[in-house]
């Protein structure tokens, strides 16, 4: 199904060319950027609108209208950001390029025949300064939110810029590639950002609506995105349909996908119409990112990568991560960080109050019923949410699995970090003594090798030997303390020796942690002088260890530190 309508009736319109670069100079020069409007409104009203809390920013507009003159600003901030109204004058004089038929033209407010100067306008739309590192200012199109119209969401909302596309986009590994998807685009975001660093983008999605405001939002910001507005087919193809139906055949460099992944209670009386397409995919329970485990490595080129968040159910008696690695193909390396986890009551309330059902007492009690019940159904104890990245395992190579729980707070943007982490292990594994590579997860138990999966992973691990870590012989290897790792000691009061010793990250992933003495006098060794080979032989006579396991255990504990980014290969 890739044939559609550019243009849909109920979406912006692209029809105008003339209008879409009259709107971009008429955005520019009211400075209506993510830093004009912070500065405008005060940086406290706007990290409340960042929250979702608009009462701030509406109040410092309407103390801005009460002024004698007041900023021309004000008028895209109160119509498209808060919601409110007004008069056809102000947007005329607001918008001295487009006017405001040019931006009825562009349906970017509602529709009104021949409105006198005083009539009062409305935003059709939310149209919001976005700011990237990549990509510097843009404005991007979506549909107004729960909180800026009344009632319920449309079924066929179209997502705005919210805090999973955000966390997407930061965690996403960005290396230059050649051919990315974008799988289920809403308002574009992720394709805005991959334009960055790949030549050519495929974003897809099954809703035309969805399709319609990225091509809106591609055209406006035509300039900053290095797109030619003419040739837009150069740089990105939209194409409508399901899943991976629009792409069978092709494969990609890199997948991203900020998929409709919430679990929905299922009823046989429900069409396509009822169900909210921005975040339910119309399949039970976490069969959409099942199936997406399943499938995605299918599209993805030898060593393409494949980024995307996602829901999965956890039924009682099993380990949340169990379901997960029956789902991946052979031939794929996963790495999958558990973030949160919900009981079933919680997760109803989540999702019931994002499309603002929880408006209509009866309909709230009725669907929070259905969400227990269908939970109950299956079993399920708990719904995990995590960040998942799959790779089609280049070549030759053993794949690997690995599974953690990774629950406070973690430094964003990730990815650059979960790519560096994710080099670590291939140069741990790519290499084992005696000639053969070990890759993380390959220890023969079925689990991941590295120890790191399971509950508490991410706090202090163990401090006994860690043999399953990649087998790289590091022996003659020379490693460095990351630039953001921290030593804690902490002893009781009088005491001559800690008691506990720790590592912390100060960046990426934030992990802390526990390092037995013999580990502890390692690491601080490990400035570029000696060997990891050196350094261990020279505890063991310091320490006077002579068995045969004590240098071997040091070395694979070291592995593990190399693995999680405490200690770095040397350049
Ligand atoms: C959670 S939104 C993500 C939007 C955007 N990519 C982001 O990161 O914010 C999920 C998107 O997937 C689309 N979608 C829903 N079901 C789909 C399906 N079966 N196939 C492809 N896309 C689908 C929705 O229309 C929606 O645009």
């Amino acid at each position: 199904m890739g044939g559609f309508d550019a243009d849909v009736a109920d979406a912006p319109s692209v029809l105008h060319p003339g209008l879409l670069e009259a709107l971009a100079a008429d955005l520019a020069a009211l400075n209506y950027t993510v830093g004009g409007v912070a500065d405008f409104v005060g940086q406290e009203a706007y990290a409340a609108l960042n929250r979702d809390q608009l009462v701030p920013v509406l109040l410092a507009c309407e103390e801005e209208l009460r002024a004698a003159d007041p900023s021309p600003l004000v008028v895209p901030i109160l119509l498209w950001l808060v919601g409110g109204t007004l008069t056809q004058d102000q947007l005329n004089l607001a918008f001295p390029i487009t006017g405001a038929d040019g931006l009825q033209a562009l349906r970017l407010i509602d529709p009104m025949d021949a409105p006198a100067p005083d009539t009062l306008r409305r935003a059709a739309v939310e149209l919001r300064p976005y700011s990237s590192d990549a990509d510097g200012d843009l404005w991007v199109a979506s549909d107004l939110g729960a909180l800026q119209r009344p009632g319920v969401l449309r079924h066929d909302h179209v997502l705005g810029i919210g805090g999973a596309s955000l966390t997407l986009a930061q965690i996403t590994v960005r290396p230059r590639a050649r051919t990315a998807l974008d799988l289920g685009t809403g308002c574009g975001i992720q394709t805005f950002h991959l334009l960055s660093h790949a030549d050519h983008v495929t974003a897809t999605d099954i809703s035309p609506r969805a399709l319609a405001f990225t091509r809106f939002n591609l055209l406006l910001n035509a300039g900053p995105l290095g797109i030619d507005p003419r040739a837009l087919d150069a740089r990105v193809s939209l194409r409508l349909g399901s899943l991976l139906e629009p792409v069978a055949g092709q494969r990609f460099d890199l997948v991203v996908s900020n998929p409709p992944f919430v679990i929905t209670p299922r009823s046989t009386e429900e069409s396509p119409e009822d169900q909210f397409t921005y975040r339910d995919g119309g399949l039970p329970g976490d069969d959409i990112v099942s199936g997406l485990l399943a499938n995605l490595p299918g599209v993805l080129a030898e060593g393409g990568t494949a980024q995307l968040l996602g829901n999965w159910e956890i039924p009682a008696g099993r380990q949340w991560d169990e379901r997960l690695r029956e789902w991946l193909p052979e031939g794929t390396d996963a790495w999958i960080i558990q973030r949160e986890v919900q009981s079933p009551l919680q997760y109803a309330e989540t999702w019931l109050r994002d499309a603002a059902e929880n408006r209509d007492r009866a309909a709230y009690v009725q669907r929070y019923a259905d969400y227990l019940g269908d939970f109950a159904s299956r079993g399920v104890d708990s719904v995990g949410f995590g960040y998942i990245w799959l790779r089609r395992t280049p070549g030759g190579a053993p794949a690997w699995v690995r599974c953690e729980e990774i629950t406070h707070e973690v430094e964003q943007p990730l990815g650059p970090h979960l790519g560096a982490a994710i080099e670590r292990g291939d140069w741990l594994a790519s290499v084992a003594p005696g000639g053969a590579g070990t890759a993380p997860g390959q220890d023969g138990t079925g689990q991941d090798g590295t120890g790191l999966d399971g509950p508490g992973l991410d706090g202090p691990h163990p401090d006994g030997p860690d043999r399953d870590v990649p087998g790289r012989d590091l022996n003659w290897e020379y490693l460095l303390v990351a630039g953001d790792v921290t030593e804690e000691r902490h002893q009781r009061p009088g005491a001559e020796h800690p008691g506990v010793i720790l590592l912390r990250q100060g960046a990426g992933l934030r992990r802390t942690t526990l390092l037995s003495t013999e580990l502890a006098g390692f690491v601080s060794a490990c400035d570029c002088d000696l060997t990891a080979g050196q350094i261990a032989g020279a505890l063991a006579v310091l320490l006077g260890e002579d068995g045969p396991d004590f240098v071997p255990d040091l070395l694979a504990m070291a592995g593990r530190l190399v693995l999680e980014g405490f200690l770095i290969p040397a350049p």
